[in-house]
């Protein structure tokens, strides 16, 4: 199904995640001549853009109302951003907020005018398009508006509806936070590396390529993660030796869980 990009987005702060999400977009075909971005410290990248259509810090009472308003401030920015927005909202317009914490009640009273808003968390693999983006709809909502924010959210990977808003306090502690656990578990292989006695730039690049290589794998295989541990693991060999310890009851999965539920616990923190 192929749905109609926006006749018009504004994009409020086009820092880290705004601007791969920018990127998406255009990757997309949404034309650079329906995108505006408010960013006070503009990116080279985003000066280039504007020589190629975008619209870049406009005065804001010039601008008619957006079909897509996306908020990527830093979440304490919002207070600061949301005033001069309200009136930038029509009765059709959809409000995209990536704001780490802040709820859709939260926008809804910054944004009185909104009617409908999607709260997304997206996490780091969207500055290369591999993102995963897990998505919660306001009540106003209609399922046109809905299709328009995961065909604007796949740009940058995949992306998860929930239906309960409560959830995206797991999913930051899952898909948000978890990029960083992974790129832990590379700093460990190689610390494991040098201490069983490899040469350390030799223990750095095993250990980066043997997770970057595993996360590809399985990216384009449709086998289960157990599956593809299953297929490498032969009976009485060193990934069978390996796997009684990594799997035993005070192994891995029981870490990873603290480890998680210390996120929550935090994103909940933030969040209050
Ligand atoms: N990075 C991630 O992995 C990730 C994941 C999930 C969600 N998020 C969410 O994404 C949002 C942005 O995070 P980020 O990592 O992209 O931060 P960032 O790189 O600091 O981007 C924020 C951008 O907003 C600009 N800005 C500040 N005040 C503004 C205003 N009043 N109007 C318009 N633009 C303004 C900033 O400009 P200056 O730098 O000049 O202040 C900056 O370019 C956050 O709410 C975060 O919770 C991020």
């Amino acid at each position: 199904m192929t749905v109609a990009l926006p006749a018009s987005l504004l994009l409020v702060g086009a820092g880290k995640m705004g601007g791969a999400m920018l990127d998406g977009w255009l990757k997309i075909g949404l034309p650079p001549a329906r995108i505006t971005v408010i960013d006070p410290y503009p990116s080279p990248a985003m000066q280039a853009l504007a020589d190629k259509g975008l619209t870049l810090n406009p005065a804001l009472a010039d601008l008619a109302p957006q079909a897509v308003l996306v908020l990527a401030v830093k979440p304490q920015m919002l207070d600061e951003a949301a005033p001069q927005l309200d009136r930038l909202i029509g009765a059709d317009s959809v409000i995209l907020s990536i704001l780490a914490g802040k709820t859709i009640t939260d926008i809804k009273e910054r944004l009185p005018a909104a009617r409908a808003i999607v709260r997304a968390m997206p996490n780091l693999p969207a500055s290369i398009g591999r993102g995963v983006t897990a998505a919660v709809g306001s009540s106003g909502l209609t399922l046109a508006q809905r299709d328009l924010a995961q065909a604007l959210l796949s740009g940058v990977g995949s992306v998860e509806w929930l239906d309960d808003e409560s959830l995206i306090d797991a999913v930051t502690a899952i898909s948000g936070s978890g990029p960083a656990y992974v790129f832990h578990l590379a700093e460990c292989l190689a610390e494991a590396g040098r201490t069983l006695g490899l040469p350390a730039d030799v223990a750095v690049r095993l250990a980066r390529a043997t997770v970057s290589g595993a996360g590809e794998l399985l990216h384009q295989s449709d086998l289960a993660a157990g599956t593809l541990r299953e297929n490498v693991t032969s009976k009485g060999g060193t990934t069978a030796a390996a796997l009684e310890v990594l799997m035993a009851a005070d192994g891995l999965q029981p870490l990873i869980l603290r480890t998680a539920q210390a996120a929550k616990r935090r994103a909940a923190e933030l969040s209050g």
